[in-house]
């Protein structure tokens, strides 16, 4: 058996030694370089482009603005649509390119573009009472924005405590390794025969199949004429899930410039414009709870800010709805429209965002109510989902919390904050739940194939640094029968069987399921001594009542915090995770999604925030000078552990997605543990030394 192995990855070497080619790496003849010609504005329209002294620039072989572009087809995504018109929809906006035969001299002369513009007032600053809030009518999961279940003012009528309380998280960005880039060859010849390859895109993507799609119908393509080339991706956390504008962009160009390869990578600053981010938030939690604890009504309110250009809600309201039973529920989502970059996905978005609130607010009614947030938890465990009424396919968070306070020591902490000093150091202990779901899956199907004696598992989606090559070999190997070293897995490039991008935590089980019905259908037609070039291709199957079951994945976070009295910094001394998330395929790749998680969670609790300046509509910390991520001195010690399990209703291999979990509530958790440390309550994300020490 391979699955369940701690095999290391098949990529590992390749990695470490710099030989696995990022998206800009790749090899290509006579390279161009382009450089984004960006908007000075937040709003308004461009009177005049001066591109002369540019022009003039020596290896610069194309300037191109709204005047020269080429005309972009089926306009579904606004996001996308660039230089079309003369208006500007958000400071930093693409409104043109300089490509050279050199990346110095695209970006001198890029800088040599005269815009004159016209104004028009701009608004992007984030109120939650401000006139222009609206209600999406979809939240970004596909859930209805607003909900209710019984009768909330009744239920907090009857409640024994109650807790009314505004909680923050800012604007964040997700900062992979690998920034965005991209390498755009047009094929020259003018073939409409729709497999005739006329674009190639070397891409960092969370899967070619959503670029094909998307950027095909923009440039009057079929995705099947679009070749798109991702074997290896530098991390993502949602922000190369779907093409963002610098993809159009280079692909524009490199249409003007028929033949030429032309190479675009983003700096570090224009990944905080262009490649989404995690829109803040301001939620109004309201807890009613009986004298034993047991939840008699709660509401959660979500506003939010989006693009006006382009609507983007977190799902941020939606956890509440299933976490824990109350028969009284009211949740709404709110979104205020403004001059600013469209926001997407970023790891767990909504769950990561109102899990911070909700298990933050029920840390304080515990302590008001004076009893063990883990009891107060236990109080409210559903025994169906409180949303559908369904069974849970499997739900064990009831032993994450217990198995990890055991794991954890957490009969160590005191139930008075404050108690535990050591010198001017303050120590205390905090707990969150975590879940993520099991998200509405399209068809994903991957091929066997029988290539020079080996076996070969086949699909479209990208490895963004998960270790999915190295698991799906696993699945692979154990479905055929055969040893992991006699498979090998290609990933990263069109022209493979469609299959879902790596997002919302699905790879794992979507790609598995499609895998393990590919090796059933391959050795019913091959048998297990296959010819050279035998295959077979198959989509994912599910139980057909697989409908009838809550999905979701749980986990439970502990932290240990000692905070300065002096300088009111924190230090995150333990964290733990105890997860429940399905069958492990590999131990030691499923770790370090798990501890990634977390310290991404961390790295939210303390440092994490864009700041953005309404004056302008930009974000002024706009590089990792300013913006700052956990490293390795903010993590001391932190692990991670999980409890078997097997979900049939996932799919075949049992697993549940193991991704985004590890983010969920780890803020929460650390802040609790900053409250039983000090007796300070923050409500705000991040947990900024200034913050402790008002
Ligand atoms: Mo993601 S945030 O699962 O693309």
């Amino acid at each position: 058996m391979s699955v369940g192995q701690p095999l290391t990855r098949i990529d590992g070497v390749r990695k470490v030694t710099g030989t696995a080619p990022y998206a800009y790496e790749h090899s290509v003849d006579r390279p161009t370089y382009l450089y984004p010609i960006v908007s000075a504005i937040a709003r308004g329209r461009i009177r005049r482009i001066d591109a002369s002294a540019a022009q003039a620039q020596p290896g610069v072989l194309l300037v191109m603005t709204h005047a020269n572009a080429p005309r972009l087809w089926l306009r579904t995504d606004p996001e996308l649509v660039l230089l079309q018109s003369t208006d500007i929809r958000f400071k930093g906006e693409f409104i043109g390119a300089v490509v050279a035969e050199t990346p110095e001299a695209a970006r001198h002369a890029a800088s040599l573009v005269a815009v004159e513009y016209e104004p028009l007032p701009h608004d992007a600053g984030f109120r939650a009472d401000h006139p222009g809030l609206y209600a999406p009518r979809k939240v970004n999961s596909g859930k209805p924005a607003d909900s209710l279940r019984g009768d909330p003012e009744a239920g907090f009528a009857q409640a024994r405590f109650t807790l009314d309380q505004v909680y923050t998280t800012p604007f964040e960005h997700h900062n992979p390794l690998e920034p965005h880039a991209v390498i755009a060859l047009w094929h020259a010849g003018r073939s409409l025969w729709p497999t005739r390859k006329r674009l190639t895109l070397y891409d960092a993507n969370q899967g070619p199949l959503a670029v094909s799609l998307i950027v095909g119908p923009l440039l009057g393509l079929l995705p099947s004429q679009i070749e798109v080339i991702s074997p290896f991706v530098g991390g993502s956390f949602g922000s190369k899930a779907i093409p963002h504008p610098h993809i159009v962009l280079t692909a524009m160009a490199a249409k003007l410039l028929r033949g030429r390869a032309v190479k675009c990578a983003l700096t570090r600053q224009q990944m905080f414009v262009g490649t989404g981010h995690r829109p803040a938030s301001h939620q109004h939690i309201r807890l009613g709870a009986d004298a034993v604890g047991r939840f008699v009504a709660i509401e959660h309110h979500a506003v939010a800010p989006t693009a006006r250009h382009k609507e983007f809600a977190e799902q941020t309201a939606t956890p509440v709805r299933m976490m824990y039973a109350t028969p009284n529920l009211r949740t709404t989502h709110r979104l205020v429209p403004l001059d600013l970059p469209a926001g997407m996905f970023m790891r767990a978005p909504g769950e990561f965002t109102g899990m911070f609130a909700l298990e933050t607010a029920i840390d304080e009614l515990a302590a008001q109510m004076g009893i063990d947030p883990i009891a107060l938890r236990l109080a409210n465990e559903p025994d169906r989902d409180p949303e559908t009424g369904h069974p849970f396919s499997t739900r064990q968070l009831v032993r994450c919390l217990t198995e990890g306070a055991r794991l954890f020591g957490w009969d160590r902490r005191s139930a008075q904050p404050g108690e535990h000093r050591d010198g001017e150091w303050r120590i205390g202990l905090g707990v969150a739940s975590a879940l993520y779901p099991n998200q509405h899956v399209l068809n994903t199907r991957a091929g066997i194939r029988y290539v020079d004696g080996r076996y070969r598992v086949e699909l479209q989606a990208s490895d963004i640094g998960t270790g999915a090559l190295t698991i799906l070999g696993q699945i692979g190997a154990d479905a055929l029968g055969v040893r992991f070293d006699q498979v090998d897995v290609v990933l990263g490039r069109s022209g493979l069987p469609w299959a879902m991008i790596a997002g919302g935590s699905m790879g794992t089980y979507t790609w598995g399921n499609s895998i393990v019905q590919a090796a059933a259908r391959f050795r019913a037609k091959h048998g297990d001594a296959p010819r050279e070039g035998a295959r077979a291709t198959a989509a994912g199957r599910l139980p057909k009542d697989f409908k009838s079951r809550s999905r979701h994945a749980f986990g439970a976070h502990f932290a240990q915090v000692r905070v300065s009295a002096v300088t009111g910094e924190v230090h995150v001394a333990r964290l733990f995770g105890m997860y429940a998330a399905g069958r492990i395929i590999n131990p030691l790749t499923a770790r370090s999604q798990f501890i990634g998680g977390m310290t991404m969670g961390l790295g939210a609790a303390l440092h994490e925030e864009s700041v953005i300046d309404p004056r302008f509509g930009h974000v002024v910390n706009a590089d990792l000078a300013g913006y700052h991520i956990a490293s390795h001195a903010d993590v001391p010690d932190i692990q991670a552990e999980w409890i078997d399990e097997f979900d049939p209703y996932f799919g075949p291999t049992g697993a549940k997605g193991i991704g985004e979990i590890g983010i969920v509530g780890v803020p929460a958790a650390i802040g609790n543990a900053i409250f039983n440390a000090t007796g300070k309550r923050l409500r705000g994300l991040p947990f900024t030394p200034d913050k402790l020490l008002e």
